[in-house]
């Protein structure tokens, strides 16, 4: 069977990862791995392969960014005659990002068995382009992987036979669960003690100008009360610049490598964030998690984890933050199947 993975952009990477290694060493299994190059920058590529043990991509289509539909366009372009080439046994394609349902669509088209690994997450919100993305992604794959229940419900819902649904639990939790140890060997001295960690880079928060002010007004409110550490992701930074916002009492930084991440995600008094994985990896470490958006495509981290949403409501934001700065914040538990072994049960079923 020749497996032909494609990744581009940075949740990407900690998902494959545990896939390529669990399919590794089965009999009759060939594996291909293509990064699109949505993500180009080292800090936000390179070095996650690096640290999670991912071999350099065979294939790297170079895309770079653009508008959604230049981005979406290229991935394509470039990767149709791969697929023409290669003609894979299926292909397997990883989250909502713009190189998930570029691929979806290609090989869709090429008659190329699909499988996608987290599907069937919804935020109901089609302002987001990754719902957009999941949407197209999971209507086009003949393999869907869910993280949660929630998930088969959504595709039985929208009319998807249950013989593709397979519920493996949750993949980005398998490579947190191989790197913790890691993690919590690195030396954390150049942090305060006590802080909050934050993340932002959803257009629905960085774009609007009156919206990137009014959180970063926020921020730099929490940090008279707590340190603030603040992993600036490229499109926030610009956004920023644009801005001219000055974050007076922030620690700022690039983007930093996974196991640096997790290892200030670890020991944070509370996370601030607009990511999608971020509150799932908060919720299997029990660290409590605000996150600045109105809805959530993983409602068993508000159901069962540590997350609260706040939309973009200041008032909440403060409210939550004083709530956890006082007294802790939520206690949570870790959903079913989020135990290190989601991948390995996506090979089973893959060479069953
Ligand atoms: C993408 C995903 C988002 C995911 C995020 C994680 C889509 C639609 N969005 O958003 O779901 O949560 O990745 O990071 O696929 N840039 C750089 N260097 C890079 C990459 C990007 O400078 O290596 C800058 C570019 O100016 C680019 C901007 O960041 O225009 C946004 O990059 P893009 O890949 O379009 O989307 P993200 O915001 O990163």
């Amino acid at each position: 069977m020749n497996v032909l993975h494609v990744v581009g952009a940075r949740p990407n990477f900690m998902k494959v990862a545990p896939v390529l290694g669990a399919l590794r060493g089965r009999p009759g299994v060939a594996q291909t791995l293509v990064h699109t190059g949505q993500h180009y920058d080292a800090n936000m590529s390179e070095v996650f392969f690096q640290q999670l043990g991912l071999p350099a991509p065979d294939v790297n289509l170079g895309v770079g960014s653009g508008t959604h539909a230049v981005q979406t366009a290229e991935i394509m372009t470039r990767l149709e005659p791969l697929v023409v080439e290669r003609k894979p046994d299926i292909a397997l394609v990883y989250g909502d990002v713009n190189s998930t349902s570029a691929t979806a669509l290609v090989c869709a088209k090429l008659g190329i068995r699909l499988g996608h690994v987290e599907a069937g997450l919804r935020s109901f919100d089609r302002s987001m382009p990754e719902e957009i993305n999941r949407l197209i992604t999971d209507q086009l794959s003949d393999l869907l992987f869910t993280p949660s229940e929630d998930g088969d419900e959504n595709l039985r819902r929208e009319g998807i036979g249950r013989e593709k649904i397979h519920r493996v639990g949750n993949v980005m939790i398998d490579s947190l669960v191989r790197l913790l140890p890691l993690a919590e060997k690195f030396s954390l001295a150049q942090f305060p003690a006590r802080y909050a960690l934050v993340t932002l880079h959803r257009p629905s928060n960085v774009d609007d100008d009156a919206s990137l002010r009014g959180i970063l007004e926020s921020l730099q409110e929490i940090g008279r009360r707590m340190a603030v550490v603040f992993p600036v992701h490229p499109r926030t930074r610009q956004r920023m610049e644009s801005l001219g916002a000055a974050l007076n009492g922030v620690q700022v930084c690039g983007p930093l490598p996974y196991v640096e991440f997790l290892a200030l995600q670890r020991r944070a008094a509370v996370v601030i964030t607009d990511s999608g994985g971020i509150q799932e990896e908060t919720t299997y470490l029990g660290v409590p998690c605000i996150t600045l958006r109105g809805k959530t495509e993983r409602p068993v981290t508000v159901s069962l984890g540590t997350n609260v949403l706040v939309g973009q409501d200041r008032r909440r934001l403060e409210e939550e933050f004083t709530r956890i700065f006082e007294g802790g914040g939520k206690r949570g538990r870790v959903p079913p199947l989020w135990d290190g072994h989601a991948a390995e049960r996506i090979a089973s079923i893959l060479c069953g």
